[in-house]
């Protein structure tokens, strides 16, 4: 699978993309993530992408023509099964959606600043709107190293035990139930009996009533589905 993420800030990507999982997917040749500084297509000497809003008020927009560009010159090469913009108006990123993005060979991920991009932008390039929850981040890149980080361990490959994807939270709209290492005894706090019984069924009996408890405790509206 091939990401490109357009950004103003691609060194904010750093972190996030030089550790765990993410990292192995690179090593492994699983993923390829390009970061794309959007500034080198800007089109005037300083580099500007960004503007005053037509009609007034406070707040700069990301300008047309470097997102133009930079999209046009990239489909030029690849061609994309959805290009992406982060928004707190997108659609509301679930387990679903990262697992169909996961599917996918060729993404584009655009990340806004400011009061947002021009909407041209917006009606002409892009394909689908991503938000990461009901909240206001200061720009997208955190937004698009959450859902890069969400696809990218579900490719196939990527993680060793291919089970565990399987289990994790809301992939069957459950959450998970719990877990314990050693020690058996902490401080007189001791783990459920039955995981040490050596009985698989009734160990995953065990793990669905807890995963179900859970879900209904905390999160009833998964039930609901
Ligand atoms: N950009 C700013 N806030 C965001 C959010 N909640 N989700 C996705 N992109 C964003």
């Amino acid at each position: 699978m091939r990401i490109d993420i357009i950004t103003i800030f691609p060194e904010m990507f750093e972190g996030p993309f030089k550790h765990s999982i993410i990292k192995r997917a690179q090593q492994k040749g699983v993923v390829k993530i390009n970061l794309i500084n959007l500034r080198e297509y800007a089109t005037d000497k300083h580099k500007r992408v960004d503007d005053y809003q037509y009609g007034g008020g406070s707040g700069m927009v990301m300008m047309v023509e470097p997102i133009a560009n930079c999209i046009d010159e990239l489909k030029s090469k690849n061609d994309y099964d959805e290009i992406i913009y982060m928004s707190p108006d997108g659609e509301l990123l679930t387990q679903k959606i990262a697992n169909r993005f996961s599917t996918f060979e060729n993404i584009i991920i655009l990340c806004g600043h400011y009061k947002g991009i021009d909407e041209r932008i917006r009606e002409h390039y892009i394909t689908k709107e991503i938000s990461i929850g009901d909240y206001v981040l200061s720009g997208g890149e955190l937004a698009a190293a959450v859902l890069t980080d969400s696809v990218v361990r579900l490719i196939p490959g990527v993680l060793n035990d291919e089970t565990s994807a399987l289990s994790d939270s809301f992939q069957d709209d459950l959450l998970s139930p719990p877990v314990y290492t050693r020690p058996y005894d902490f401080k007189g706090m001791k783990v459920p009996d039955i995981l040490l019984s050596g009985n698989d069924k009734k160990i995953n009996e065990w793990r669905l009533e807890k995963a179900v408890k859970r879900t209904k405790e905390r999160r009833p509206d998964l039930m609901d589905k």
